[in-house]
């Protein structure tokens, strides 16, 4: 199965986490900023953060210019230091896309200034890589 890691990050904890899910299958996780080629693709997953409620708009635009008929599924992981964040925009404009879109979206607990100082840790990523295969058996199976 061909698997991708994008992230998006202002203060890297997404490339932490998309790092660790990226190990869990041998992979590299790679940064959006450097357009990585999306060619037949199985899954992806897409790790970014939020900023004043909401995603970078300019990942978002990245987003919205990914091509359908090279992602056949993507799956969401989105941190924040609320930690309640449900990734809406990043899955919105996947749908919008024309991608289809894992149910299950995985929301990681980050830190901002001295709040949940230390997140995402070592439970997080765990968590986070767990995630990552339950989707990938669920999907192996369709
Ligand atoms: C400028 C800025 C604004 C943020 N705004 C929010 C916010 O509105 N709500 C929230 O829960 N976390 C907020 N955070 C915390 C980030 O979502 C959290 O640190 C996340 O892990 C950042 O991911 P990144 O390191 O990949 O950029 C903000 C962080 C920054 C730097």
């Amino acid at each position: 199965m061909n698997i991708k890691i994008v992230y998006a990050t202002k203060t890297k904890h997404s490339r932490k986490i998309a790092q660790a899910i990226a190990n869990g299958f041998n992979i590299q996780a790679e940064n959006y900023l450097n357009n990585p080629k999306l060619e037949d693709v199985d899954l992806l997953f897409l790790v970014s953060g939020i900023y004043g409620g909401v995603s970078d708009p300019k990942f978002l635009q990245y987003v919205a210019s990914l091509n359908p008929s090279s992602i056949r599924i993507a799956a969401v992981v989105t941190n924040s230091a609320g930690g309640t964040f449900a990734s809406e925009g990043v899955r919105q404009t996947l749908k919008d896309a024309g991608i289809v879109v894992y149910p299950e979206a995985f929301i990681c607990r980050g830190a901002f200034l001295f709040f949940y100082m230390g997140h995402p840790n070592q439970t997080d990523l765990e968590s986070a890589v767990a995630y990552a295969h339950r989707v990938r058996e669920a999907i192996s199976g369709q």
